[in-house]
């Protein structure tokens, strides 16, 4: 098991013996960016789907239970998966951390299965909203925190993708809706009030779009996103927010990530792995 924080040593899916650094996408990634660039693709949507290609081609092996994250670059890594698993009559079972990832697993033709029957995953590959320089990550952006850290958390090697705007040294600096925090409904006025007495800053109810009242979870929760006015010791921090009555789950994934791919502006990826303690 993957516990959140510095509490103990976790081994992983080795990787290769390779400097951390920038990788060149494979020629096939290389052919479908140069095609996807003449359709007009976005470069932010490219640069994903090279993150998500890369890291699909590097971790995934045949026989491997994987965790499947939410959002909107864990797409391309399910894209992948499926063409990996056709052109290679791969078998491979899928965790999903969401409704979201469940639908794109069906989708997509692949194995879906749950904790009950695989309690423990080779791997979890998902997105991030940013990633410091210690690869702590904020998640939670489409609200999917609480399931996204279980999974990542059984999973033996968690690895993240993501574009060049997740890239940063210091969270905060790049994603500025705040660190989602799930709580339970009847307690979001108190645990607002702890969070901001506590630790500063402020914290909104994220509100639905397409719907009036708040955004509700797949666990029937409401999120608060709290935008803090400083730089914290984020394990702490994570652990004390943890503590307060109401908090499910935080978006603070601390030192839980392996390797995070970037897709970069250049049509590069650069990697950035756990540095050995
Ligand atoms: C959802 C998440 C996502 O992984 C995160 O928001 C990144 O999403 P995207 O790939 O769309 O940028 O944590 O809860």
């Amino acid at each position: 098991m993957r516990l959140p924080g510095r509490l103990g040593p976790l081994r992983s899916t080795p990787l290769a013996a390779r400097p951390p650094g920038r990788v060149r996408a494979g020629p096939a990634a290389g052919r479908r960016a140069s095609a996807r660039g003449r359709l007009g693709g976005t470069m932010a949507e490219e640069a994903k789907r090279l993150a998500a290609c890369a890291a699909v081609d590097k971790h995934v092996q045949n026989n491997q239970v994987l965790g499947i994250g939410s959002g909107s670059t864990i797409v391309h890594a399910v894209h992948r998966l499926a063409e990996r698993v056709k052109e290679e009559n791969l078998t491979i079972v899928c965790i999903p951390t969401s409704f979201q990832a469940r639908q794109l697993i069906l989708q997509n033709g692949l194995t879906l299965s749950d904790l009950d029957r695989h309690p423990e995953l080779d791997v979890a590959i998902d997105g991030a909203d940013e990633v410091d320089s210690d690869l702590n990550l904020i998640k939670g952006g489409g609200g999917c925190l609480t399931q996204e850290k279980i999974v990542a958390g059984y999973a033996k090697c968690f690895i993240v993708i993501a574009d060049y705007r997740k890239k940063s040294e210091s969270l905060g600096e790049r994603w500025k809706k705040g660190i989602p925090i799930e709580v339970i409904p009847m307690a979001y006025v108190p645990v607002t009030r702890a969070l901001t007495k506590n630790f500063g800053g402020a914290a909104e109810l994220r509100m639905a779009v397409s719907k009036a009242g708040p955004v509700v979870t797949d666990n029937g929760n409401f999120i608060l996103d709290w935008k803090f006015d400083k730089v914290h010791e984020w394990s702490e921090v994570n652990t004390a927010i943890k503590m307060i009555p109401g908090v499910v789950e935080t978006g603070l994934f601390i030192d839980m990530a392996e390797v995070v791919y970037f897709g970069m502006e250049d049509g590069s990826v650069s990697v950035r792995e756990k540095q050995p303690r």
